[in-house]
């Protein structure tokens, strides 16, 4: 009786909420607090997600869409016969379909993500709409080193892309680290298309963040929400305000959750304290100009080849190539 009452954190269901605990409790306890970007996105944070996307304020999704549906042709140009196109973090589709749509000699799509009920639901979708096409859906954390399904490691070339300016999420070294991976998954004359967000003017990246409906702001503190309902927390929303701005020095949008008191919460039966004012830091989206992502790519062996934006010069959508020399690909970073 003694030792159960000693032990009060349960054990978690899954793999997948067995490392959110571990990351949210290991987090918490740290100095700054932080918690990941990826665990915004149970159900509600993805709807909320697909909300910022069409908010007036929120230019990226727009801008990237434009950027790819004007210039799919010329893209398209990159990908050779029979290849396989690889995407990472695949979500809804959308911008894959602009791609599978101006390259119709593509043999096989790949998309992989960590949510596989989302992949499915999607992939079924797909081969309706691409009956030529094969849809080999992984299931996997594309942060860590994964095997692709034999068809695409059999197509000629394999064709990563990665959209939504989502390496905007990870630190400069992990971006690096993200595109050695890819390299090695993807191998040898590979291509990779990225989507990333433009360095520009602070006003702008302010607002696409603190959006007026409060969208944004729902969208960080539905993380508590998360906490609460998987790891047994006891945040309370109203006691935490979303705080967002762009850090120029650093290159990146920050957003944090501030305690707005001195305060307990309980994690898995684990407390945590906050000052007043105290933050938890869950995003960095990092910004980036063509040259300073094209000196990340080029140090692990990714030589530039092609480079688009929307009108407003706000997004890019940047190819490269593998250098062909092995030893370049793999350099320590
Ligand atoms: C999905 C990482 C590209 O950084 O703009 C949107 C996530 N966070 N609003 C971004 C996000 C707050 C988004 N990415």
């Amino acid at each position: 009786m003694v030792a159960l009452a000693r032990s009060p954190r349960k054990l978690p269901q899954s793999a997948e909420m067995s490392a959110f605990a571990t990351d949210v409790l290991d987090g918490l306890s740290a100095t700054p607090k932080r918690i990941p970007a990826k665990y915004f996105y149970d159900e509600a944070g993805s709807t909320l997600f697909e909300q910022i996307t069409e908010l007036p304020e929120y230019y990226p999704t727009r801008c990237e869409m434009q950027a790819l549906r004007d210039h799919a042709a010329e893209i398209a140009r990159l990908i050779p016969e029979g290849a396989a196109l690889v995407e990472f973090g695949s979500g809804s589709n959308k911008k894959a379909r602009i791609v599978l749509n101006a390259a119709p000699h593509l043999a096989a799509y790949v998309p992989v993500d960590i949510s596989g009920e989302m992949l499915e639901r999607e992939a079924a979708e797909l081969r309706a709409d691409y009956p030529q096409l094969k849809v080999l859906p992984v299931a996997a954390d594309f942060c860590y080193p994964f095997d692709l399904p034999r068809e695409a490691t059999e197509a000629p070339v394999r064709i990563g892309f990665f959209p939504g300016s989502t390496i905007g999420n990870f630190e400069p070294h992990e971006a690096a680290a993200f595109l050695r991976n890819a390299a090695r998954i993807l191998g040898p004359k590979s291509i990779l298309i990225i989507g990333a967000d433009l360095i520009k003017d602070t006003e702008v990246l302010n607002a696409a963040y603190n959006d007026a409906a409060g969208v944004t702001a729902a969208f960080n503190l539905n993380l508590l929400t998360r906490i609460n309902r998987e790891l047994g927390g006891t945040f309370k929303r109203e006691c935490f305000e979303h705080h967002a701005f762009y850090n120029r020095e650093r290159q990146r949008i920050e957003m944090h959750l501030a305690s707005l008191k001195r305060q307990k919460v309980k994690v898995m039966g684990e407390t945590f304290d906050f000052r007043a004012g105290e933050t938890i830091h869950t995003e960095n989206s990092y910004k980036y100009s063509v040259e300073s992502l094209r000196a990340l790519a080029r140090g692990v062996g990714w030589l530039p080849d092609g480079v688009w934006t929307d009108a407003a010069g706000y997004f890019s959508i940047q190819a490269f190539k593998l250098t062909d020399e092995p030893g370049q690909a793999q350099p320590a970073v």
